[in-house]
């Protein structure tokens, strides 16, 4: 919210309580009553095991549900911006996707998050869809506190190999997200940091960047880490329209670093 505002996008008022958006009359009531010029939806189930077992329930969050804000974004006049992913991709190209690259989900997340962004498409021409990838963020719990606690606690950690995306962490993500608004410039984006690494890559430069280099991590495929959802092997993201806007984010290994010295500022017995 503060860089938003810093950006020019004050909240007018108190936030509006968020809304169920399965809820078209919900969402269409809060909305009229706030009548924002920009809304950024982030609502989503974002479980992808879970989503994989209740496929149904996926769509109709991640689908209808986007379908009703957008639909109500028309109504009123607002400019959508929606946060999407790289599961809209199945990973079989071979290198990054560029926003414009032929989708093709293949888990039901990913396929409902695709079918969110055909339907704002359809709903409204003022939309931003913003793909990101592997977020990091202070808050939470992600894949880089996890493999922090678990090493912490001296368990046992097993890290897949092939599965390839862009960690990205969520104040560059932010910041980036607040750039491409103020452009005004309607379109597919991809806003991750640089680089590229496997899910052991990762895990890898977490535990190193924390002191926690002979810590070891064994290396396993996919194929050994059974899971109810299957991931894109090589869903990296190539963040291209946004730096032809001048809006790149740093590498990952950099903002892990960065992430790390704040925690470690904020809590020096980390
Ligand atoms: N995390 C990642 O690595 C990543 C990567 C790519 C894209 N994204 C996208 O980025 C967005 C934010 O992700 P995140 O990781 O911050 O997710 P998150 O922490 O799981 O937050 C999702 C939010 O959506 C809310 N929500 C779920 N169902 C809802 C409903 N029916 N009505 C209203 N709100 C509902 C949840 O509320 P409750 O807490 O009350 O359930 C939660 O606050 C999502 O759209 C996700 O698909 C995330």
């Amino acid at each position: 919210m503060a860089r938003l505002s810093e950006g020019g996008y004050p909240l007018e008022g108190p936030p509006p309580d968020d809304p169920d958006i399965l809820s078209f009359e919900s969402v269409r009531a809060r909305l009229r009553d706030y009548a924002p010029t920009l809304v950024i939806n982030c609502a989503a189930l974002t479980n992808v095991d879970y989503c994989a077992e209740h496929p149904e329930e996926a769509y109709r969050v991640n689908a209808l549900g986007v379908q009703n804000i957008a639909l109500v974004c028309a109504e009123i006049g607002a400019t959508l911006c929606h946060i999407s992913t790289n599961e809209v991709f199945d990973g079989l190209k071979g290198s990054p996707y560029w926003e414009s690259d032929p989708t093709h989900p293949i888990n039901p997340y990913g396929y409902s998050k695709w079918a969110a962004e055909a339907m704002i498409r359809d709903a409204l021409p003022r939309h931003m869809i913003v793909r990101t990838s592997w977020l990091f963020a202070h808050d939470g719990v992600n894949f880089l506190h996890k493999i922090k606690a678990a090493a912490l606690a001296g368990k046992p950690l097993s890290v897949v190999t092939d599965e390839i995306a862009c960690p990205t962490y969520n104040e560059d993500f932010v910041e980036a997200l607040v750039k491409l608004v103020q452009t005004e410039r309607c379109g597919t984006y991809h806003l991750v940091n640089e680089g590229y690494a496997s899910r052991y890559d990762f895990a890898r430069c977490i535990l190193d960047t924390y002191g926690m280099r002979d810590y070891p991590i064994t290396p396993i495929s996919l194929a050994q880490f059974k899971r109810p959802s299957t991931p894109p092997p090589f869903g990296v993201l190539r963040n291209l329209i946004g730096a032809h806007l001048g809006i790149v984010l740093r590498h990952w290994r950099e903002a892990v670093e960065a992430f790390v010295e704040r925690e470690k500022r904020e809590d020096p017995h980390v």
